[in-house]
């Protein structure tokens, strides 16, 4: 597949399709219209001081504005989209810019003073309407209107899955702009640097804000790295002696779309950097694996056998692979899916529906918290991050259970400083595999 010098020479052929997807997905739900609001600033309680403000999925999915509270886009069949944008005269505030006019020419463009006067262009009373969107933008308007109506949601979250050109030419370049964060991450923690540092250099590289990224940048050293969703940035600089290992799980946005990559390494060239280097091979080898018509729980479940061969591998659980993943050994060293659905959100939507109306697929018994259940499908991106950690609560259940015996708990404990591996790459399912689109541009 070729990539366009501008990903917006792309940006044409996606309105027109969201203008039929939306249309068929408001014809469903019964609607003449829909109004798509871009979300509003909300403010901490008894403060005058705003949350960060995230432009809401859907109205991102028609326009690239990440900066315009107050907007909403108007559909009416038949009529060219309209986009109404807030401008206010604000003298604390920068305003909103206008668009460019590649983004502009796709619209009638309304720009409005006050939010008030976004009736001026809503929707006649005598249209059925339905709003998309975060409800409160919407207070004491269109009292009629269904908000958010099952009907329209279920139909565009299940679509959102297979990604137009310009949605990948999106998550590509959020990922060509993650890349120098992680390589400023890495040199920042061969140079000692704590998690606090570390983060710095992950932002500096990347030149995004925190607000700006698509998640809160994982930055876990040492045992740290056991907890999946680590949270903090420890401030102080450790000691080299104490320096084991690090796991990154950080990505960046553009256009408003999503990458999600994760890199684990070891300080030292020791038995950690050995199994790091296994991981990566499984990794590669599940990504490689990627195809279309593969069921994602089908991938999840090779996944557990792989990590099932390492454990024996690494002499940490004395039992046949197969018989690890029934026994639920492999699930408490990789209590996460394989992977989900990537995109508009990190985590995006519809990973369990089977249909545009939303029936709901039910996960297999062996793994029922999975959150990606589709088939594989030309045009939807994935994560595939497999992992393995040492958590200190499932640990304990291990050892209560009655696969205990077969664990080498002297080498589950030395290995505990180490808390966790994961390696996380973004992948296109394409006609006839799959291309891994971060994994070339980080280069390991
Ligand atoms: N960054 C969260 C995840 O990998 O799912
Ligand atoms: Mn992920
Ligand atoms: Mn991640």
């Amino acid at each position: 597949m070729s990539h366009p010098a501008d990903p917006l020479a792309l940006y044409p052929a996606h309105v027109a399709a969201m203008s039929h997807r939306y249309a068929q997905a408001a014809a469903r739900g019964g609607f003449d219209a829909l109004v798509i609001g871009s979300g509003i600033l909300r403010y901490h309680f008894q403060d005058d001081q705003a949350y960060p403000y995230v432009a809401d999925p859907c109205f991102r999915q028609w326009a690239p504005l990440l900066k315009h509270p107050g907007a909403a886009i108007v559909l009416e069949a038949g009529r060219q989209p309209i986009l109404v944008l807030l401008q206010p005269e604000d003298y604390w505030h920068q305003p909103p810019d206008l668009p460019p006019e590649v983004i502009a020419a796709r619209f009638d463009l309304r720009i409005i003073r006050n939010p008030a006067d976004i009736t001026h262009h809503l929707p006649r009373p005598a249209l059925r309407t339905a709003v998309l969107g975060m409800p409160e933008q919407w207070d004491g308007l269109l009292p009629a209107a269904p908000r958010n109506p099952h009907a329209v949601v279920a139909g565009l979250h299940y679509a959102r899955a297979v990604k137009t050109p310009w949605e990948i030419a999106c998550i590509r370049a959020a990922a060509v702009i993650a890349t120098p964060g992680h390589q400023a991450a890495l040199a920042a923690f061969r140079a000692g640097a704590g998690e606090f540092d570390i983060l710095a250099a992950f932002l500096g590289g990347c030149r995004q804000t925190e607000p700006e990224l698509p998640y809160g940048a994982i930055v876990a050293l040492n045992e740290h790295a056991a907890t999946l969703h680590y949270q903090h940035r420890d401030r102080t600089a450790p000691r080299p002696h104490d320096l084991h290992s690090l796991l990154i799980d950080a990505g960046c946005s553009s256009c408003g779309y999503a990458c999600d990559i994760t890199r684990s390494y070891a300080f030292r060239d020791d038995e950690f950097a050995g199994m790091i280097a296994d991981m990566d091979r499984l990794q590669q080898a599940l990504c490689a694996a990627v195809r279309p018509g593969l069921p994602f729980a089908e991938l999840h479940r090779q996944a557990h056998l792989g990590l099932g061969d390492l454990l024996a591998r690494w002499d940490l659980v004395r039992m046949e692979p197969a018989a690890m993943v029934t026994a639920g050994v492999t699930a408490i060293f990789l209590p996460h899916g394989l992977g989900h659905l990537l995109g508009l959100q990190v985590h995006d939507v519809g990973g369990h529906m089977a249909d545009e109306s939303g029936t709901a697929l039910q996960p297999p018994a062996d793994f029922p918290r999975l959150r990606f259940l589709r088939p594989l499908e030309p045009g939807q991106v994935v994560t595939i991050e497999p992992g393995v950690y040492f958590i200190g609560s499932l640990l304990a259940r291990l050892r209560a259970g009655p696969a205990s015996g077969a664990v080498n708990w002297d080498r589950v404990e030395r290995l505990r400083k180490f808390g966790g591996i994961r390696i996380e790459d973004d992948v296109l399912v394409t006609d006839s595999g799959a291309e891994n689109l971060t994994r070339p541009l980080l280069g390991h």
